[in-house]
């Protein structure tokens, strides 16, 4: 069977615009959204707010002010958005679920018409003979947890885990694959650390406890889905893993550095049970890691079916000696951030990549995909993959005749789509990809500054209108042949 290339491949071209790429019998083409971004809805059905409807709501912190209150309205949306999902063609839809839907106030009671909305979601992806692969946490941790003490405090991973259980009762007669967390990463680093998602905290040991809280969810998590799960779900979590670039003296060390806390700080324990020494050195500074507790790596440690990587660019880092972050702010203009431990005098400093650029700025690199994937295959070679995100923010224009010509995420998801099937050639175990995003959405702290959906969404009146992009997109689910 030859699912390489048909003879229109203009086979291998250096700058992946492969077209004619055949992609094998199975492979899952999908496309992902998240709670928070899509659904609206905010105060209805007895949700309560999450930390981002805090976040959004406090001045300064999103772009114009803007909220997920209305978002795409994909809550009183869903059955057309379900149709709009089957007419692209996908064999797979991710989705997450607003844990403050299902318990809404501190204590744990079950609000069932929260469970009855994913259930609705759910059933109408089957009906559509589409697999819903569910992730219980992208982001939208309920207010009264934070108000707890949050992701660094350890209470957090004992609610995600009779969370876990809630929705493993309720759906894991249907779910095709759970996933527990979303880049948790941005969730630890982000949230508790850099303080530019939710909840906006910047205190680096709270985001090491975080990150070390998530991994116990997780692990929790697998555990709780698996006993309650009556169907045979796959189970999964998605990472997002920082493919690095090093300039400058020493530059080994800075992306040594970067890769454990970014990469190794979650595959690590998630994959082999244990958090990489390096790590902990490096942190020593700042925890001495007493919030791990006998038994946690062995929880953590769960085996799962699918490791999910999302990918949009490459990132380029530098390491300076003997500069305080204090200087490093007066002095090097240009940057577009770094991290320091307190008392450290040494910075890892993210510099600006070569373009060329998407709307975020972020530079558009697919052979760093194809390196990603080739690299976690040698270093988990039984660990099947999955890309459960990639896409681009691009500043779409409507053409005169209603229709979006977007072709630089077009092309950008050519070039990707070529990186992922060049790592199939190279013998990967990649399952599937999921394409960020369906619709428009609420882009975090770019509220609806930035576009990622192949299906355009006009904020003032929801109207969907699919995109070239989704035009290419169905194109390729229905034949799993990338066209021109
Ligand atoms: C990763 C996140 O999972 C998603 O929520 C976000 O919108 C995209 N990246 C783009 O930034």
């Amino acid at each position: 069977m030859n699912f390489v290339t048909d003879q229109r491949t203009v086979h291998g071209s250096p700058d992946y615009r492969d077209a004619g790429l055949v992609f094998p019998p199975g492979f899952t083409f999908g496309s992902a959204t998240a709670s928070y971004q899509v659904e609206g809805a905010a105060g209805e059905d007895g949700r309560t707010p999450s930390i981002w409807d805090t976040f959004s709501k406090t001045p300064g912190k999103v772009w114009n002010g803007d909220t997920g209150d209305v978002a795409c309205d994909h809550y009183h949306r869903l059955e057309s958005d379900l149709d709009l999902m089957q007419d692209l063609g996908l064999g797979a839809y991710r989705f997450s679920i607003a844990w403050p839907r299902i318990q809404p106030l501190a204590g744990g009671g079950v609000n069932q018409a929260g469970v009855d909305f994913y259930s609705r979601l759910v059933d109408g992806l089957l009906e559509r003979d589409i697999k819903p692969v569910a992730t219980l946490y992208h982001w939208d941790l309920p207010q009264y947890l934070e108000d707890a003490g949050g992701w660094p405090a350890r209470e957090t991973a004992d609610a995600f885990e009779q969370y876990a259980s809630i929705m493993g009762t309720a759906l894991g007669d249907r779910v095709h694959t759970w996933t527990t967390l979303n880049e948790p990463w941005c969730s630890a680093y982000l949230g508790y650390g850099q303080g530019g998602h939710a909840p906006g905290r910047t205190e680096p040991a709270a985001a090491l406890a975080a990150v070390h809280h998530l991994n116990v969810g997780h692990g929790r998590a697998v555990q709780a889905l698996r006993a309650t799960s009556t169907g045979s779900p796959e189970y999964s979590v998605t990472l997002n893993f920082h493919v690095l670039r090093g300039v400058g003296e020493r530059s080994d060390e800075a992306m040594r550095r970067i890769d454990a806390l970014a990469n190794r700080a979650f595959t690590g324990p998630l994959l082999k049970g244990e958090y990489p020494a390096d790590l902990l050195d490096d942190t020593a500074s700042v925890t001495d890691w007493s919030f791990v507790h006998d038994g946690d790596l062995e929880a953590i440690h769960q085996p799962i079916d699918v490791l999910g990587v999302n990918y949009y660019s490459t990132a380029t880092v530098r390491l300076w000696d003997g500069v305080s972050p204090k200087q490093m702010n007066d002095g090097h203009k240009g940057t577009s951030g770094g991290t320091a431990w307190p008392g450290s005098d040494q910075l890892v400093e993210f510099v600006e990549q070569p373009g060329p650029y998407t709307s975020m700025g972020w530079n558009i690199a697919p052979e760093g995909l194809e390196e990603l994937l080739v690299s976690l295959s040698a270093q988990f070679p039984t660990q099947p993959l999955m890309v459960t995100e990639n896409g681009a923010a691009f500043d779409d224009v409507v053409a005169a005749d209603g229709s979006v010509p977007d072709p630089e995420r077009l092309d950008y998801l050519r070039r990707h789509f070529t990186a992922a099937h060049r790592a199939l050639e190279s013998g990967v175990d990649l399952r599937g990809y999921f394409v960020w995003s369906l619709l428009d959405n609420f882009e975090w702290g770019y509220g609806y500054a930035k576009r990622f959906g192949i299906v355009r969404v006009d904020f003032d009146t929801l109207e969907r209108t699919v995109k070239d992009s989704g035009q290419w997109y169905r194109e390729l689910a229905r034949t799993g042949v990338t066209g021109a």
